[in-house]
């Protein structure tokens, strides 16, 4: 290692010194990453969409992709710009057409990156969908957004879509061993479950975890990754369930009461996690079935401004009064 980077190793964002720069280093998107290197392989790049929720390689494909198409020229060949920049989709038109314009260095097209595309409005869309004809000679468009439903149809049609899944337990503990070796930092079994756990699926969530876990002392392990989350272990909301369940709505509330006070869990932080353990309670079906429909409730509340201690305590008393008819 060089003396620049040990003196600022530690203060570096892991999410960026651990980026993928190839499409084979991406992890858990197996058949995205196959179809995006034949369409290199057979230098027939066309319009492409990405959507999917947060932190799971979007942008990192799309640099990826600049890269193997163009090696070391990528970053002249290649502009990333957020349609959500709020100066407007008449300052993103011009910083297209300016690129778009501008000579070329023997390649045939180059990559315009466009973040956030699903907040332009449609009638924004259908100016970028101009542009993109436009340009279509010597440009290609990566669009990436959280929602296609929200990419008007013309746009769709035009691009070849890949919708980015949550990724899979084994690739985040995969890219999570990685880091660690190379950071040399000791985790526990238990502290890399925690870390599968909290990420849920985002890959940014579980390096920047990662790495505020590792800043607080010697060891990543469970202790240290529930520190320094919005989670707790999933047992601790599963006996909140199990004592509303049972009728004892004292102890629920105070077990909720810990969650939101001690842990410093917002309402959602409680809904979500509820949502994603529930089928792993141990409690029969049909009361899980009743859970997912008050927690429905809660969350839609919360969301549209709802006390959220009102909510979550509602859920739970719901909860220990179907005992009663039960
Ligand atoms: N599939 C992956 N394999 C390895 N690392 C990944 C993967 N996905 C994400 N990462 C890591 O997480 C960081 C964020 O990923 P990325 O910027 O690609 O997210 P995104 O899908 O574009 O999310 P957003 O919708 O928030 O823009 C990357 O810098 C990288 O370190
Ligand atoms: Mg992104």
């Amino acid at each position: 290692m060089s003396e620049a980077e040990g003196s600022s190793a530690g203060r570096e964002i892991w999410i960026e010194k651990y980026r993928p720069q190839t499409l084979d280093d991406v992890k858990g998107q197996d058949d995205i990453v196959d179809r995006l290197q034949s369409y290199i392989a057979q230098h027939d790049l066309p319009h492409l969409l990405f959507s999917g929720p947060a932190g799971i390689g979007k942008t990192t494909c799309a640099t990826a992709i600049a890269r193997e198409v163009y090696g070391d020229d990528w970053r002249g060949n290649f502009l990333e710009l957020n349609a959500s920049d709020e100066r407007g989709i008449d300052v993103v038109r011009d910083r297209i057409k300016s690129f778009a314009r501008s000579s070329f260095g023997g390649f045939d097209y180059r990559v315009i990156f466009l973040d956030e595309a699903d907040s332009l409005t449609s009638d924004a869309q259908s100016a970028l969908r101009r542009t993109m004809e436009q340009f279509a000679d010597n440009t290609r468009f990566i669009l990436s957004c959280n929602y296609s439903s929200r990419i008007i149809d013309p746009i769709q049609s035009r691009c070849a879509v890949f919708r980015f899944s949550p990724l899979p337990d084994e690739a985040i503990a995969a890219q999570a061993r990685e880091i660690a070796a190379a950071e040399d930092i000791e985790m526990t079994d238990d502290g890399l479950d925690a870390l599968v756990y909290a990420a849920s699926g985002d890959m940014r969530r579980a390096i920047n975890t990662l790495q505020a876990a590792a800043t607080t002392g010697e060891l990543v392990d469970e202790e240290a990754v529930y520190t320094v989350t919005s989670t707790v272990r999933p047992e601790k909301i599963e006996s909140m369930v199990e004592a509303a369940i049972e009728g004892n709505f004292p102890r629920a509330r105070s077990t909720l009461e810990t969650l939101l006070v001690d842990s410093g869990m917002a309402g959602g932080d409680v809904i979500d996690q509820l949502h994603r353990s529930a089928w792993e309670f141990d409690i029969d079906e049909r009361r899980t079935v009743k859970l997912m429909e008050r927690l429905g409730e809660a969350d839609y509340r919360i969301t549209e401004g709802a006390n959220e201690r009102v909510q979550l305590e509602a859920m739970l008393a719901a909860l220990a009064l179907d005992d009663e008819d039960a």
